[in-house]
């Protein structure tokens, strides 16, 4: 038995980079014959560490279950729920907390950001960082362990994650017995590892340069507009090596059309013309599904439903797993 498992965490609409980096490969490995069981869900708990609107968690919860559905996620094949519909995840969270040492968590990525970012303010090392943050990997661990997860397809920002997962099933299968815990392994999706934002960067919320993904055609069409891009002249023949356009081209086209445009860089292409071709692709892709998920938001029971549905799935299985981490680590 192979489960895949991964979670997106509801901080706002999702955006390409989203897109690309964890739900259109999650959805392709759906279809893949090596995973007997995939599970997909919306991580709103670790989403607390920074949202304190209820109206906006909410609709962020919603706005992240329509977006799977939308871009075409087989329910058939996968279950989708919600993180915090599953108590046991929180169980299972306290017990890894009590195997984890307190400096593995300072070592984690983004609670060493945060404090950096302090130090170079010059306020408290800890000024801004609430409990929640700071054990943000144990409960993205549980999450992953209660299901006896074999593979997570995230980003390469979430390696360190999947690493810390690993570490604490390991322990706890030295301490318990080695069929405590599965010992998890990441799955990096090269071609949508790195998605550049607008301007360059990755494309991330935390550097606002993001193109979310359910803008109506005329915001796209202005967003896209908007990625950088340098002073030279339409006529001069252009890098498609070098290109944002391009880079983002590439996620969406067909071959045949990547070969096409590359042709009209080098034979000098406006990059207006280069940013209309992006749009294009881009729309292509999204209209179909930006139509179900105009439906969906606009009749919420519909995704209470598929939630409910994946929730009695998901607690089947974290009930059962539980069952026997709870036994082998408490003994009752
Ligand atoms: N931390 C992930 C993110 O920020 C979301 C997440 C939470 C997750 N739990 C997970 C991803 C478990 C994979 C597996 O995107």
């Amino acid at each position: 038995m192979k489960t895949i498992l991964t979670g997106i965490k509801p901080t706002g609409t999702p955006h390409l980079g989203n897109l690309l980096g964890a739900i259109r490969p999650a959805i392709e490995l759906t279809n893949n014959s090596d995973f007997d069981r995939s599970l997909y869900f919306i991580a709103d708990s670790h989403a607390l560490t920074s949202i304190r609107d209820p109206k906006e968690y909410k609709e962020n919860v919603y706005s992240v279950a329509a977006t799977w559905i939308a871009l075409g996620l087989d329910l058939d094949k996968a279950i989708l729920f919600k993180q915090s519909d599953i108590p046991e995840v929180f169980e299972l969270t306290w017990m890894l907390q009590c195997l984890t040492p307190k400096g593995d968590m300072n070592r984690a990525h983004s609670y060493k950001a945060k404090v950096q970012q302090n130090i170079e303010n010059k306020t408290d090392e800890d000024h801004g960082v609430n409990m929640g943050l700071y054990n943000y990997p144990i409960l993205m661990s549980a999450d992953i362990l209660l299901y006896d997860t074999n593979i997570v397809p995230v980003g390469k920002d979430q390696i360190q994650h999947i690493e810390i997962a690993r570490s604490i099933a390991q322990r706890a299968n030295q301490l318990y017995g080695a069929s405590c815990l599965v010992e998890p392994q990441e799955l990096i999706q090269e071609a949508g590892a790195y998605v550049p934002g607008l301007d360059g960067r990755k494309m991330s919320k935390s550097y606002g340069n993001t193109i979310s993904l359910w803008e109506t055609e005329k915001k796209l069409r202005k967003l896209i507009n908007k990625i950088t891009t340098d002073s030279s002249a339409p006529e001069e023949p252009k890098n498609p090596d070098d290109s944002i356009i391009m880079d983002l081209y590439k996620l969406f086209a067909r071959p045949s059309e990547i070969q096409a445009l590359e042709k009209r860089y080098k034979e000098g292409i406006g990059w207006g013309e280069a940013k209309l071709a992006l749009f294009e692709v881009v729309n292509e892709y999204l209209s179909g599904p930006r139509e179900i998920y105009t439906n969906l938001m606009n009749d919420k029971t519909q995704i209470d439903k598929i939630l409910d549905r994946g929730r009695s799935q998901a607690k089947e299985l974290a009930e059962k797993n539980m069952k026997r981490i709870r036994k082998m680590i408490t003994g009752f």
